[in-house]
């Protein structure tokens, strides 16, 4: 029998959460033979909620489940966890300066980030949904100092996943036909999401997404301001944000990181930035990766065209400026 490993969900009273646990426990993820114990973080008041969640995790009989710790305690929570996905974070209130959100959630990240260098595995990976994804995953790396760099990241598959879709959606296929669309930097409006060197296979042939299109207004335009205002879009129709959509994509890149990328193919994820194309290194920076044996390696060498190059310049500078702020409010 395999031996389980070890998942952490924070955030878990929350409504990603409520979708993601489910995803994790029926073996979408870590696959259908793999067993899972299940730990679930949130905030003392939600103690009772996360109960109702543990109840119907419970009642869902998957025998992939070995155990499910519920805590507000995150020395408990991270104890040799293999992955960990970092879902809670403080909201945006009405009013709240950005400075305020930023203060509090370096408060949060930092305290988890340490408790993740004393208490989980060193192999340990690790991804950020809760936003600010990228600035937030920097600070819990920041100070998890004996865990590589390379373990932490942050979450820009539902940006690429909304591109795909976007493409498919356009072109009358379904998205897995869609290949190498590319999310580049912040999960935030300043993203650039990139189908220079994507494709797309069409009645059994496979030609560049921009030569099914046929429409480079589109693509430069309309395309990408849809792709970097879907979760606004999503939050104005549901009143709530993306949360069956982020669960889902949160699985997909937790599943691609173990399982590997396949073939020639690449997902953007958010990983620390080693400069390249141009960008500061040390900012967590969504690129294309390619994944072996939990292992990703940033595709080196793809072409940008000056219009590319300026919106890399533009969302590398602005989650520059926010990972100065949130490491000002760390010298606090
Ligand atoms: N990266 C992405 O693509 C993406 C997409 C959608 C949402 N998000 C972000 O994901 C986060 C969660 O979204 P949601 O809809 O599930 O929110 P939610 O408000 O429903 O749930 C968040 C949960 O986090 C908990 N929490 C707060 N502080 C915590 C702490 N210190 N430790 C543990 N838990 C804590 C809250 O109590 C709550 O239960 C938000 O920050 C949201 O902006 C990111």
């Amino acid at each position: 029998m395999t031996e389980p490993i070890r998942v952490v969900v924070t955030g878990a009273a929350g409504q990603i959460a409520y979708s993601l646990v489910y995803s994790v426990c029926k073996g979408d993820i870590f696959g259908p033979n793999q067993p899972i114990v299940l730990l679930l973080l949130d905030i003392t008041p939600m103690m009772g909620v996360l109960q109702g969640v543990v109840m119907e995790l419970q009642d869902c009989a998957i025998p992939l489940v070995k155990d499910i710790v519920a805590t507000d305690d995150p020395n408990v929570a991270f104890k040799d966890v293999d992955a960990a996905f970092m879902v809670g974070a403080m909201p945006r209130k009405d009013g709240m300066e950005r400075k305020d959100l930023l203060k509090a959630n370096v408060r949060i990240f930092k305290a988890q980030g340490q408790a993740i260098d004393k208490f989980a595995k060193k192999s340990v990976k690790v991804i950020v949904v809760g936003n600010p994804a990228n600035t937030n995953a920097c600070i819990l790396s920041k100070y998890a100092p004996s865990i590589p760099k390379e373990n932490f990241s942050c979450m820009t598959r539902l940006d690429q996943n909304r591109a795909q879709a976007q493409i498919s959606l356009k072109l009358g296929v379904t998205s897995d036909k869609i290949k190498n669309v590319i999310i580049w930097g912040n999960h935030s409006s300043t993203q650039y999401p990139d189908v220079a060197h994507a494709t797309v296979e069409i009645q059994g042939k496979v030609v560049p997404v921009a030569d099914a299109i046929k429409d480079d207004n589109y693509l430069k335009n309309e395309f990408i301001k849809t792709v970097q205002q879907r979760g606004a879009e999503v939050i104005k129709a549901r009143k709530l944000s993306s949360a069956m959509s982020a669960a889902k994509a949160a699985g997909d890149h937790m599943h691609d990181w173990f399982a590997g990328t396949q073939g020639d193919n690449w997902v953007s994820m958010g990983v620390i930035s080693d400069g390249s194309y141009g960008v500061k290194a040390g900012l967590m920076f969504s690129y294309p990766v390619r994944i072996k044996n939990r292992n990703y390696s940033i595709v080196q060498g793809l072409s940008l065209s000056e219009f590319a190059q300026q919106k890399l310049d533009l969302t590398a500078a602005e989650l520059d400026e926010e990972l100065q702020a949130a490491l000002a409010e760390c010298a606090d």
